[in-house]
């Protein structure tokens, strides 16, 4: 069963997130000796890594992924690396070998190329990377990552484990994403959502599971839902 969590404010979401993931990257390195977290990119997760920053956290044994990156530079403004640095890895002190980024700037194909590779190299799967968890934002249309309504690489049900496109419908349109198996192969997702204009979004999320919805295709059980009041005003269905 989904955990949903709501909060009356973005900053409370923000708190309420950060420390989600503290546990659980404390709980995976306690197990295992290390910890993979894969993070999104847009405007809602900033607050949550600079929270993150802040927290008593030994960020010894942790890897930093992404979930999805624009094919633009690691400077640029629509980098989600960038905002990562930003806002987390820099304030934290997060040591080079210890972020995997996707090298968007190579373009879609040879990006996702590599990170497939990268990943298959670090995490030692054969075919299906485990993360331990995964950030993700949620479009208004239902999007999570880089993966679209009704987007073919939804039907992959196998490798590469990142995909390059080139029609995103969210600008940039050429990006790199962590396929949907991925995403679903995680120990974790956390999905935070704050503002009216993901209320319908996080309903259908929680609704029927749909294509045309692809945040309700992740794994149900392994899915922490953090999101403000406004984010769901009618309640979750069910
Ligand atoms: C991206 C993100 C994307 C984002 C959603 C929500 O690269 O654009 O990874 O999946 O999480 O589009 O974006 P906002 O947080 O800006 O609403």
């Amino acid at each position: 069963m989904t955990r949903l969590t709501t909060c009356p404010d973005p900053a409370s979401v923000a708190a309420r997130a950060s420390a989600l993931i503290v546990r659980a990257l404390s709980s995976a390195r306690d197990q295992r000796g290390h910890a993979h977290i894969a993070l999104s990119g847009g405007t809602t997760p900033g607050l949550t890594y600079e929270l993150l920053a802040l927290q008593e956290m030994d960020w010894e044994g942790v890897h930093v992924w992404f979930a999805d990156e624009r094919c633009v530079g690691p400077g640029h403004e629509d980098s989600n690396y960038r905002l990562a640095s930003e806002t987390l890895l820099g304030p934290a002190g997060l040591a080079a070998a210890q972020v995997h980024r996707m090298q968007g700037e190579l373009g879609p194909q040879r990006g996702a190329e590599l990170y497939t590779a990268e990943l298959q190299g670090v995490l030692g799967s054969p075919s299906l990377p485990v993360l331990d968890l995964i950030v993700l934002g949620i479009g208004p249309d239902g999007h999570v990552a880089s993966l679209f309504p009704g987007a073919p690489a939804l039907r992959i049900s196998g490798p590469p484990a990142c995909i390059g496109i080139s029609d995103s419908p969210k600008p940039p349109p050429q990006r790199l994403t962590l396929s949907l198996p991925v995403l679903r192969a995680a120990r974790g997702c956390l999905l935070i959502a704050t503002g009216a204009s993901k209320a319908d979004a996080v309903s259908a999320m929680l609704a029927e599971p749909s294509e045309h919805v692809p945040a309700s295709l992740l794994r149900r059980e392994r899915l922490s839902v953090i999101v403000d009041d406004m984010a769901l005003p009618g309640g979750a269905p069910g």
